[in-house]
């Protein structure tokens, strides 16, 4: 059955097609529109700090190789030969020279350029014009503040302008000292059985499903701070407060970005919440961060921030979660752990084991996330169920729009789902627009708070 896609997301009940958890045709959709046209997280520049280190990626379904050539400069290219298609790469990464195909052996450099063709004089006669043979290269690479990004779109917007608002999240992730930030340790890489949007909206915005979801985590967490507590200061009564509404504010943003932030109480500087080193750690830093990025910032306790499409941030341990596409039903994670570069180690080694404690393939929150987006993935491929609606429309009207200037859009708390309702007004917006100017006006439409009502009633 062809599927009208201007049904697919209802902005004015905050209602959700369950189809574009599961179908094939919109996954490709995606691909095209969405992860062929966004900026995406590509790699953290400590990841390739000397010439000649690379790792690969994804962007959507294409592989991608990315280097730093001997004169510093960043590449990105599909890791596929020119020749007959093999891969030219297969390590995750590492350092070279250059890249031989393992199936004729033509050579590529750096920067992707065809530089070595075996028996170019004797077979090909010196015909092959070798610069028209180079890696395919993504259109556009550039950095955010240690960040790699790349698009496939030569169209699209600078990366700044893409970020927009969102840098407000970033920079509190890496700006907070001078020295910038490093990726520690390894990347986790997994497969799970779901759609992609499914974590992306939760980190994004899922302030609801912490005290049912990771209930049995939390208690088992609430324990042992409370061992840490009373080792460190002979108390346990400062433990965190139970889920619920909390102090801070949504900011849910145009092109899909949005972030949650919670705040401490004006002038709680303990950090109670966090074990020892990392809480002498944040009260000797926090000066330099307040110096860098302000007060409010400052006062922040943990930012959940989703980049569109596929990156999320928690700052809760450090953490990038990015969710790569592997077909409409199944993600590839890939969790990184982002730290300050000038903290020590065993401040980075902390961050490190609480992320996979809590949050790579075998952490304990994670595992109660994946197992939910698993079967509402499931749910969304049969053939009855497919036909209802998911409901994102808690809130809906009632989202008390603030502007103390710290971004376009945000509102005064955390207690409804308006960041997830802001993901997929994003992705409707890229999956029904042609180009960029149409994509700005929507943005600048939603960023200043008109009404926006598009989209069909759905069923159900
Ligand atoms: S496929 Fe790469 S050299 Fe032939
Ligand atoms: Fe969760």
């Amino acid at each position: 059955m062809a599927i009208d896609m201007h049904t697919l997301v209802d902005r004015a009940r905050g209602l959700v097609s369950r189809r574009i958890m599961a179908d094939e045709e919109i996954y490709r959709l995606e691909l095209e529109r969405i992860f062929n046209r966004c900026w995406l997280f590509l790699a953290h520049e400590s990841q390739l700090a000397k010439p000649g280190q690379f790792v690969t990626t994804w962007m959507g379904d294409e592989p991608v190789i990315v280097t730093r050539d001997s004169h510093g400069q960043v590449h990105a290219m599909i890791n596929s030969c020119r020749h007959r298609g093999n891969s030219v790469c297969r390590a995750e990464a590492g350092r070279t020279s250059s890249f031989m195909c393992t199936y004729h052996g033509w050579t590529y450099g750096l920067d992707g350029q065809l530089v070595g063709v075996p028996g170019y004089e004797e077979r090909y006669h010196g015909d092959l014009d070798r610069r028209q043979w180079g890696l395919i290269p993504v259109s556009q690479v550039a950095s955010y503040k240690g960040l790699i990004f790349g698009t496939f779109d030569p169209q699209a917007p600078p990366l700044e302008e893409y970020l927009g608002d969102a840098r407000w999240a970033l920079d509190y992730i890496l700006d907070q000292r001078s020295g910038g930030t490093e990726v520690v340790g390894g990347v986790f890489k997994w497969l799970i059985n779901s759609n992609w949007k499914l974590s992306a909206d939760n980190v994004m915005g899922d302030n609801y499903h912490g005290a049912i979801t990771h209930r049995s985590a939390t208690t088992v967490g609430h324990q042992t701070l409370s061992r840490i507590e009373r080792r460190n200061n002979g108390r346990g009564d400062d433990l965190p407060a139970g889920p619920g509404v909390r102090p801070g504010f949504s900011a849910p943003l145009g092109w899909g970005h949005g972030f949650m932030c919670d705040l401490q109480p004006p002038g709680d500087h303990s950090f109670m919440e966090h074990p020892e080193p990392l809480r002498s750690y944040y009260r000797e830093t926090l000066p330099e961060l307040e110096r860098r990025l302000g007060p409010m910032r400052a006062r922040v306790k943990k930012i959940n921030l989703t980049l569109f499409p596929h990156a999320s941030f928690t700052t809760s341990s450090n953490m990038l979660h990015v969710w790569h596409p592997r077909g409409p039903t199944q993600t590839e994670v890939w969790l990184y752990v982002i730290v300050d570069k000038d903290a020590p180690d065993e401040v980075k080694q902390l961050l490190r084991q609480s992320a996979q404690r809590h949050f790579s393939p075998s952490g304990m929150f994670e595992q109660d996330d994946m197992d939910n987006w698993e079967l509402s993935t499931q749910a969304a491929g049969r053939t009855i169920s497919r036909n209802y609606p998911l409901h994102y429309g808690m809130g809906l009207g009632h989202e008390g729009w603030e502007d103390d200037g710290v971004v376009s859009r945000q509102i005064n708390a955390i207690n409804d789902e308006s960041n997830q309702r802001a993901f997929y007004y994003g992705w409707d917006d890229f999956i029904s627009s042609g180009n960029w100017d149409a994509l700005r006006r929507k943005r600048a439409a939603w960023e200043s708070g008109q009404p926006v009502a598009e989209g069909a009633a759905l069923g159900g």
